[in-house]
């Protein structure tokens, strides 16, 4: 008979859109963790989910949760700018640490937030989820299994429906690090390659108050990567039609490409044209899989001891990328990766 694994004690960091997720999927899908306590500066915000979650410890200030000796794991869901800070404390308290992208938007917080985990020897997983985005893992198997031969030009084509509210905007960081930076990890993934050179042209075209806060809302990246494949990123704040996500890599032998799902798979005919259901609307739908099974396979890594699937370098390579795209684009040139991080150019 087989042991059964321990269950892992878990807390959730922040309780807004993505933490609600993280809190519904520890509650009531994935049988390896017990959910035990939410925080949340907004207490009502952690006693609202913690009354749907059935979670006795809801409360504003996570500190009691990394004082909490019966809990293993936090999960931080915060506002960027609180991440590497809450990583460093929780690190520090012995927790393993789920950390929703990005760790932070400067990389030497970054780095003091990795070696706050290193020094701690805890787990630290980075919550890129489109990697557990079953459309996107078949691309990634297929390409690294050869099927298409030797990938020649990758193209990611990610937009929203609709920009954030302002304030969550302030303090992303900017749309390099806050929406391109699953792209920019989707690229590496993809492709099995680093990026070592981007180009970045950026516009406001949607709303001229991202503008105001110094902010882009309409970008389009170009990747040379170091096996010497190229490659497109394209993002925009608004896509009238839906939460638009595709990928597509082309190679010596072939291509491979998916596309958005959608609702339904009805297709309608009339006078006007061939009508069809719209992609899925935003991230919730799109990929509520990819939430539970990223949070899945870090409860396994904990039970079992193994390396997380994403690791904090998995989500350091992705800010420098950030850090090189916003250097393109202020300077309007391309710009080596080994230009903004001194770790690397030695
Ligand atoms: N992986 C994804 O697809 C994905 C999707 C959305 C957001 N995110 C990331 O998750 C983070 C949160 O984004 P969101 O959209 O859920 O934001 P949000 O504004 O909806 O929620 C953030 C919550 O954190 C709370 N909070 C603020 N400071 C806190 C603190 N010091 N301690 C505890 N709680 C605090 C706020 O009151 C709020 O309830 C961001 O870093 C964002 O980049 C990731």
């Amino acid at each position: 008979m087989m042991a059964t694994k321990h269950k892992i004690n878990i807390a959730v960091i922040g309780a807004g859109r993505i933490g609600k997720i993280h809190c519904e999927n520890l509650a009531s899908v994935l049988t390896g963790a017990e959910l035990t306590a939410i925080a949340d500066i907004n207490l009502e915000a952690a006693q609202e989910s913690a009354a749907r979650c059935n979670v006795s410890t809801a409360v504003p200030d996570y500190h009691e949760l990394l004082a909490d000796p019966d809990i293993e794991a936090v999960v931080i869901c915060s506002p960027t700018d609180t991440h590497a800070q809450i990583i460093q404390e929780a690190a520090a308290a012995g927790k393993h640490i789920f950390c929703e992208k990005p760790i932070d938007h400067e990389l030497n917080m970054v780095d003091q937030a990795l070696e706050a985990v290193e020094q701690a020897g805890v787990k630290l997983m980075v919550g890129f989820n489109r990697r557990f985005d079953p459309n996107f893992q078949k691309v990634h198997n297929m390409v690294a299994e050869g099927n298409i031969g030797e990938p020649h030009i990758l193209h990611i084509i990610s937009r929203d429906p609709a920009p954030p509210p302002m304030e969550y905007l302030e303090v992303s960081g900017g749309i390099f690090f806050d929406m391109t930076i699953h792209d920019f990890d989707m690229a590496r993934y993809l492709m099995g390659s680093e990026v070592s050179e981007i180009y970045a042209a950026g516009a406001v075209k949607v709303d001229p108050k991202i503008g105001a806060i110094g902010d882009l809302d309409t970008v389009i990246i170009t990747l040379r990567f170091a096996n010497g494949a190229i490659g497109t990123i394209d993002n925009s704040r608004k896509a009238v039609y839906g939460y638009d996500q595709r990928v597509e890599v082309f190679g010596s032998e072939g291509m491979v490409t998916a596309y958005n799902p959608v609702s339904d798979t009805h297709i309608y005919s009339n006078q006007e044209g061939i009508h069809s259901a719209l992609p899925l609307n935003f991230f919730l739908e799109r990929y509520a899989t990819s939430y539970m099974l990223e949070m899945r396979e870090f409860i396994e890594c904990l039970q079992n001891n193994t390396p997380p699937p994403v690791s904090g370098m998995d989500g350091r390579i992705p800010i420098v990328m950030g850090l090189a795209a916003k250097k393109s684009y202020q300077e309007n040139r391309p710009v080596q990766l080994n230009e903004v991080d001194g770790s690397n150019s030695k």
